[in-house]
């Protein structure tokens, strides 16, 4: 187990990660809403916002990969769960981010990438708790 200053730059990914999944079920909603009547106006939002929650799970993958790898002796790289599904939430994600782009012509990916992205959302839910028992307490 780490101590000192590697522990506190280990809470580092946590806190990212979490708001990555905060900001993931923000956007989640608002692309939801979008095809509500009257929901019009979540649609640029949702359109707006999205990549930034793809950039920070993203970041949240590197910086998982990267405090294991520095910081946690403890840890083995690639060692469980937690890993893989890290992994399956920025493919099913990046997945769903580049099937967007054909949206408006093709149909199958108008229903492809809402679930995409909310199969991503679950996994990123269930990396809480997998990740809990691996905080450097
Ligand atoms: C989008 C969500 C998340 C992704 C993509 C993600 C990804 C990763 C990856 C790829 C690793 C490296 C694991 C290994 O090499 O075996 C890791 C490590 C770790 N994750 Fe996550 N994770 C996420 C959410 C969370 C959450 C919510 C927590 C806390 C409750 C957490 C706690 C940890 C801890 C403690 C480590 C060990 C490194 C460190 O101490 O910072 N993760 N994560
Ligand atoms: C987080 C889970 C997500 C959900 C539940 C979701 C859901 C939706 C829904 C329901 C629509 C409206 C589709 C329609 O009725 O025409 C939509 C459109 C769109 N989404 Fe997402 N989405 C998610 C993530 C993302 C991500 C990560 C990106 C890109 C980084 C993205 C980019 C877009 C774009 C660009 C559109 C508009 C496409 C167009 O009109 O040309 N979404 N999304």
């Amino acid at each position: 187990m780490p101590t000192g200053v590697p522990r506190i730059l280990a809470f580092l990914h946590p806190l990212i990660a979490l708001a990555a999944i905060a900001l993931l079920y923000h956007v989640a909603t608002l692309g939801l809403r979008s095809r509500q009547r009257r929901g019009e106006e979540a649609r640029p939002l949702h359109m707006r916002r999205a990549p930034y929650a793809l950039a920070m799970v993203w970041l949240s993958a590197l910086t998982g990969v990267t405090a294991t790898w520095l910081w946690r002796d403890d840890l083995e790289l690639a060692g469980g769960w937690h890993f893989w599904i890290g992994l399956g939430v920025v493919a099913v994600l990046s997945t769903g981010a580049l099937l967007s782009r054909r949206v408006q012509t093709d149909d199958t990916a108008r229903k492809i990438h809402p679930a995409l992205g909310l199969l991503a959302l679950l996994f990123a839910a269930l990396q809480i708790f997998f990740g809990m028992p691996l905080l450097p307490f």
